[in-house]
């Protein structure tokens, strides 16, 4: 048994996100969690908002509502959209929490005892019109890497590349628009990342089963010029953890709060802490290598615009700190999903946002679609034909179809009982063969988090099943040979709840209400393929579920293609 400690990039508190966001890290990092607690490991999956930083006050502010109280109000709503699409965290916890207070003050102080943050008296951008200073995304500007005219101040959306606000050619006010500018002194903590770059190369070069997205990201900060700078961790802004070297007052910094991104990744022991609050269990035995963690397999699931951060900036933090913090095993990065020909936009209200997505169709629909389709050697692309195509073929027709048709053919012959008598044939035991082997191959891609390999190895078993009743064609042998029809249907029930077990890390609800329908508590992962189609014997009673999957029409596709086309 293997401990799995898996963690999704924490989404902003800014709002609900929309498909691409949820394919990009929480849905894959969900998946993963479910298949390795149906393979028996022990798993503590950790998700929580990110609270900190310019995107939660400028959300906030555009809310007119309090920070505080717009980020407790939009944690609900994420929580239970969540939820809602059956992502099944141990913890949702919050980047705010007092424990992430602490461990984010605590890690400054280990820091900084290190020799690791120099203080730096430096100029910031102040905008005189706002009557402040503007950190990351309150400032926009030119990015001087690729010439994005709306990068950020903290980061280039289109080029990955990390960003100081003085470095934007063309720079203006987030909030106002004022280009009315002027550079104030101010003083800030700097993480001496360049003191450890030697251990951070070494420490990259060891993860030989990175994915390539993820290593040449990577690589490239680490070495392409001024990729591995010091960096400011502090902030003039009223809303983040305060400087404070654990509980200590850090003279000169009263005022000012560390930087989003060097608290968020800290979020994710915090989140542990959180969790052990909540439920008694033990947090230390999954992140201090000197308190059994030693033995946990940690994966990190994120878009690629994070890689940079949870490869060298939160890393750097962990090996600053000269304490048996676990480090990240397996970090498996996303590209982006786009929209009908263009991207997803939160501004422009363009493409489908989780809780628009539900309002639609269940959370399996899109699970399917999305983990499918999910962006991994590329960006990959969401149009209304595909999905449509997708649910009616894979889901409708492959597996539902499957399902109706064994239960409702045994039920008008032989009652919904499963039928006894006979034994496998030739048929069966071919069949046998090629599942074995085919679910072996899909293990090897859910352990590989080969997310698109693995649903296509997952619909080719349902396939095979279906192709199996297509040739068996138990309502032509029972005229005939009705105990063989027996074997045929009794075997095809037994594919139900095989498949019930195989599917349930993608479709968790369906997979659920085909266990029901099997009337069986039997949901262990099948290690031998012919005993699983064994478990149910003659006699056991069934029942025929309702539809599991309804096709989608040609006018809804259209009606909902115009719904979400955008407003501006
Ligand atoms: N909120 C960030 C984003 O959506 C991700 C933060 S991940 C963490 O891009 F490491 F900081 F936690
Ligand atoms: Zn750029």
């Amino acid at each position: 048994m293997t401990r799995h400690l898996i963690t999704s990039a924490l989404p902003y508190i800014n709002g609900i996100k929309h498909l691409g966001n949820l394919i990009g890290s929480q849905l894959p990092a969900d998946l993963f969690a479910r298949y390795q607690r149906s393979r028996s490991n022990e798993v503590l999956f950790l998700c929580a908002t990110d609270e900190h930083g310019t995107p939660a006050e400028l959300a906030a502010a555009k809310a007119g509502k309090p920070v505080a109280t717009y980020c407790n109000e939009m944690h609900g709503i994420q929580a239970d959209i969540a939820k809602r699409f059956r992502l099944s965290f141990d913890h949702f916890g919050r980047s705010s929490s007092p424990e992430n207070h602490q461990m984010t003050q605590y890690f400054a102080r280990c820091l900084a005892n290190a020799g690791l943050i120099r203080e730096v008296s430096e100029q910031q951008i102040y905008s005189i019109s706002d009557g402040r200073f503007l950190p990351d995304r309150y400032i926009e500007g030119t990015c001087p890497n690729c010439g994005y005219d709306k990068a950020r101040g903290d980061q280039c959306e289109k080029c990955t590349k990390q960003l100081c606000p003085t470095d934007l050619i063309d720079p203006h006010s987030a909030i106002s628009g004022s280009t009315d500018l002027e550079l104030r002194k101010t003083k800030h903590l700097y993480l001496r990342q360049s003191a450890l770059k030697y251990d951070l190369d070494a420490w990259i070069d060891s993860k030989k089963d990175w994915p390539i997205l993820t290593t040449s990201i990577a690589k490239k900060w680490l070495h392409d010029g001024n990729g591995l700078q010091d960096r400011g961790i502090t902030r003039d802004l009223d809303w983040g953890i305060p400087v404070k070297k654990g509980d200590a007052d850090w003279p000169g910094m009263e005022g000012k709060v560390f930087y989003v991104w060097f608290d968020a990744p800290i979020e994710y022991i915090a989140c542990a802490r959180e969790w052990s609050i909540k439920t008694g269990g033990d947090w230390e035995r999954w992140w201090r290598t000197d308190k059994g963690a030693d033995d946990v397999h940690y994966t990190q699931f994120m878009g690629k615009d994070n890689v940079p951060f949870h490869t060298l900036s939160f890393p750097a933090t962990i090996l600053g700190s000269g304490e048996p913090w676990k480090m990240v095993d397996q970090l498996k990065s996303f590209n982006y999903l786009n929209y009908e020909g263009g991207q997803f936009s939160t501004s422009q209200e363009r493409g489908v946002f989780m809780d628009q997505a539900l309002g639609i169709l269940p959370a399996d629909y899109w699970r399917w679609w999305l983990l499918s389709h999910a962006p991994e050697s590329s960006d990959s692309e969401f149009t209304w034909e595909n999905f449509q195509q997708s649910v009616n073929k894979d889901l409708a027709d492959v597996l539902g179809n499957f399902v109706s048709r064994i239960t409702k053919f045994c039920r008008s012959k032989f009652g919904a009982v499963v039928p006894g008598g006979g034994s496998f044939g030739p048929a069966e035991t071919a069949l046998i063969a090629e599942l074995t082997a085919r679910v072996r191959t899909y293990e090897g891609f859910m352990d590989a988090i080969e997310v698109r390999k693995s649903a296509q190895e997952l619909r080719a078993i349902w396939v095979a099943g279906n192709e199996y009743l297509q040739s068996a064609a138990p309502w032509s042998t029972f005229k005939e040979n009705p105990d063989m029809a027996a074997v045929q249907v009794r075997f095809g029930l037994n594919l139900i709840r095989l498949y019930a077990v195989l599917s349930a890390p993608f479709i968790p609800d369906v997979s659920a209400a085909m266990l029901a329908a099997m009337r069986t508590e039997h949901a262990d992962w099948p290690d031998d393929i012919e005993g699983a189609l064994r478990m149910l014997d003659g006699g056991h009673v069934f029942t025929v579920p309702d539809v599991l999957f309804a096709k989608i029409t040609d006018d809804q596709r259209e009606e909902w293609q115009n719904r979400f086309r955008g407003t501006r």
